[in-house]
């Protein structure tokens, strides 16, 4: 084994042998090392299955909070590590690949988004999970897409607020809440690729199709949806509702859940502008494999590390998320 190249690499780059079992012996691993697997609704399903936990990113933090396990294996992106990791500064947790990156966090470089909030003094600094601990070092409070209106509807109407770092989020909320929230320009390159277009033939083609929309899309998708909400939103509406047929607009691995839980109904991935896919799905978000899940429980590598003055400071306002979420009820 060479650990610097896999330092280089963000995982464990060793070949797995065919002939293992790899889900009995991720779960012989688990069990051996007081592991827990979370992983989001926008991983590969064959991840999703594994998980001993699914959710979306409010309650993975929710759940990070609370574990007892000895190690975190956080299927998700690197923003997920760095949140469980701040959570939880006395555990290991792991990421299988830790290049599973976020482009609406890398829209927001620490350092830039330091100096906006410098230059509006007295404004409330309202951030997104989906940012790195840094951002979230000089945020007051994080929000998810589950509980964005609500917490910000929880400061008073004439409060200056910034968001981050998502501009569609942020108008969107700035729509329903009446707020004129200071927006940071940045978007997830996945959601920003919805076709209205395509969405509308779709439409026409499939006139009892209910269209479902996660806020980090464009607002002229976001006319079109039936129902606007986060991962676990959009699932929840989907299992209880008494229609048979989905426009999904967001990531693409979501539709393996619904799947599962609704195998009656058919769900269909909104189209992107570049049509050479059918689907939407973000590579970035989907390096995380079975083979990477076994290599690193079996070699506890590679591991989140999140700077421990940066951790002081992140924690205060995820923190503060939970709390308000908890009051809240959601
Ligand atoms: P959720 O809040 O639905 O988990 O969304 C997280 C995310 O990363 C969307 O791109």
């Amino acid at each position: 084994m060479n650990r610097e190249e896999w330092v280089n690499k963000g995982f464990v780059d060793e070949p797995v042998d065919k002939s293992i079992d790899l889900k009995a012996a991720i779960n012989e691993l688990k069990k051996e090392k007081n592991a827990v697997i979370l992983g989001h609704y926008y991983q590969k399903g064959e991840i999703q299955d594994i998980a001993d936990y699914i959710g979306d990113s409010l309650a993975l933090a929710q759940i990070a909070a609370k574990t007892d396990a000895d190690i975190l294996v956080m299927c998700g992106v690197h923003f997920m590590g760095e949140t469980a990791k701040v959570l939880c500064p006395d555990k290991k947790v792991l990421v299988p690949d830790l290049n599973a990156g976020c482009s609406l966090a890398d829209s927001c470089p620490a350092d830039k988004f330091a100096e906006f909030v410098k230059a509006h003094p007295g404004y409330t600094v309202i951030s997104y999970v989906n940012t790195t601990a840094a951002v979230k070092a000089v945020t007051d409070v994080v929000v998810t897409s589950t509980n964005a209106k609500q917490i910000v509807e929880s400061f008073p109407k004439d409060e200056k607020i910034i968001f981050g770092p998502d501009r569609n989020l942020g108008n969107y909320i700035n729509s329903i809440t009446g707020r004129e929230m200071l927006l940071w320009d940045g978007a997830c390159h996945v959601h920003e690729q919805f076709s209205v277009e395509k969405i509308v033939e779709l439409k026409a083609q499939y006139p009892d199709a209910v269209v479902l929309a996660h806020p980090e899309c464009k607002s002229v998708v976001l006319k079109l949806a039936d129902m606007v909400g986060s991962t676990a939103a959009l699932l929840k509406y989907a299992v209880n509702s008494d229609k048979q047929r989905f426009i999904v607009a967001t990531e693409a691995g979501i539709l393996h859940e619904m799947q599962k839980k609704c195998p009656q109904k058919t769900f269909i991935p909104a189209p992107p502008n570049d049509s050479t896919c059918g689907c939407n799905e973000c590579n970035f978000m989907r390096l995380n494999t079975l083979e990477k899940l076994y290599n690193c429980l079996k070699y506890e590598f590679p591991e989140v590390t999140v700077d421990p003055e940066v951790a002081r400071e992140a924690v205060k306002p995820i923190k503060r998320m939970l709390e308000i979420s908890a009051k809240l009820g959601l």
